[in-house]
């Protein structure tokens, strides 16, 4: 079953490799929690319509594998290198997956060590993230994720890491800071309201009292809309302390050069700070990274490395949003690489992307 310590990253991590078959048909496995993919027919078409040498896919948020389950179902010249954060996602993929042996190898990895995780392979015919948390991190009360429960203030995807809890962020940041991180996640003018309301009420390390914190500061006619007011402020948090922006920046450019010439990226994103990260990368990418005056034309030598496919990207449409309102918001990308040189984009890129956050 699960084999001895790998790590690829230096942080602790285990690699699950070839598993003997068995029945995988349930959409939970055998965890217990729900889970259904978003978009998986769109992410299989799209892998499908572009089918490149290597044949291997990388799916670099393999979560419950409910993706992963549904490609390696539909197309039989794939295989998975399977990656995830979470080592108690990892142990559920695990199970979940094992009926299709040799052609799933799994991961402790992040975004920002993927390259390493997936090593050996270096060119590959496709990657796939599925952004954000799982339906096991939010269901799980142990994890700390919802307000639903009253659990220790936790939220880290991955705990084996050392890193800082909610808990202990809460602790450090300033009132200053916790406003800002509220504004950047779309509080608007009850940002610094429930940045001091929390730093006041401090020390206090449960779900249950940061909802309630949050529910009192809210003002009375806003307190009982469709969505709870502690729901922006908990995904601020859990995006802060996962250092999800970081990783997502890190992520775009090592997915893209680890595709094979043909192959492609395949992002789903849930909320608009994220998806506005994608939309500029897969545009740099197309572009080559120029900037000169589409009025002047291009002097700068910029050559495209990539395709968009399906400019806006897909949504879920009706039947899917209401078999699944974790889907509701999401939105899938996709960006086929054109050229096999890509060092010169990618340069690019980092030149300009921290010119785009905030
Ligand atoms: C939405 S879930 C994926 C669900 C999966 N597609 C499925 O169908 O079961 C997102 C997963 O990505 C993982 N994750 C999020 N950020 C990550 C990162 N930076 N590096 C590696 N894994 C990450 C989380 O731990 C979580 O398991």
């Amino acid at each position: 079953m699960v084999k001895e310590p790998l790590d690829k990253s230096g942080r602790g991590a285990r690699n699950h490799d070839v598993y003997a078959p068995r029945d995988a048909g349930k959409e939970s496995g055998d965890s217990g929690f729900t889970h259904l993919p978003v978009l998986a027919a769109q992410v299989v078409e799209v892998f499908r319509n572009h089918q490149a040498q290597s044949g291997v896919i990388v799916d670099a948020t393999v979560g419950l594998g409910g993706h992963s389950q549904r490609l390696l179902d539909e197309l039989a010249w794939i295989h998975i290198i399977g990656v995830d954060r979470d080592l108690d996602a990892l142990e559920l993929a695990h199970t979940r997956l094992r009926s299709y042996g040799s052609r799933v190898r799994l991961t402790h990895g992040t975004f920002s060590t993927l390259a390493a995780a997936v090593a050996p392979a270096t060119a590959v015919a496709g990657v796939l993230a599925d952004l954000g948390v799982s339906s096991m991190q939010l269901d799980d009360p142990e994890r700390g994720f919802s307000f639903r429960f009253d659990t220790p203030l936790d939220m880290r995807m991955d705990r084996s890491s050392g890193s800082m809890t909610v808990s202990e962020l809460l602790e450090s940041v300033t009132v200053e800071d916790l406003t800002r991180l509220f504004r950047q996640h779309g509080i608007g003018s009850l940002s610094s309201r429930y940045a001091s309301a929390i730093k006041s009420a401090l020390p206090f390390h449960t779900t249950g009292q940061l909802g309630q914190i949050v529910l009192e500061a809210t003002p009375m006619r806003l307190r009982h809309g469709r969505i709870h007011p502690a729901t922006k402020v908990f995904q601020a948090l859990r995006v802060r302390v996962n250092d999800e922006v970081g990783e997502l920046t890190q992520f775009l450019p090592t997915a893209f050069s680890l595709l094979e010439c043909g192959g492609v990226l395949q992002v789903i994103s849930y909320h608009s700070g994220e998806d506005r990260l994608v939309k500029r990368f897969m545009r740099l990418i197309e572009t080559g990274g120029c900037l000169c005056s589409p009025r002047l034309g291009c002097t700068c030598g910029a050559t495209p490395a990539g395709e968009r496919i399906v400019r806006h990207g897909f949504v879920p449409d009706d039947e899917e949003a209401r078999a699944n309102p974790r889907s509701r918001s999401a939105r899938l990308r996709a960006l086929k690489r054109t050229r096999s040189d890509v060092s010169g984009v990618i340069d690019r890129y980092w030149d300009q992307v921290a010119t785009w956050q905030g």
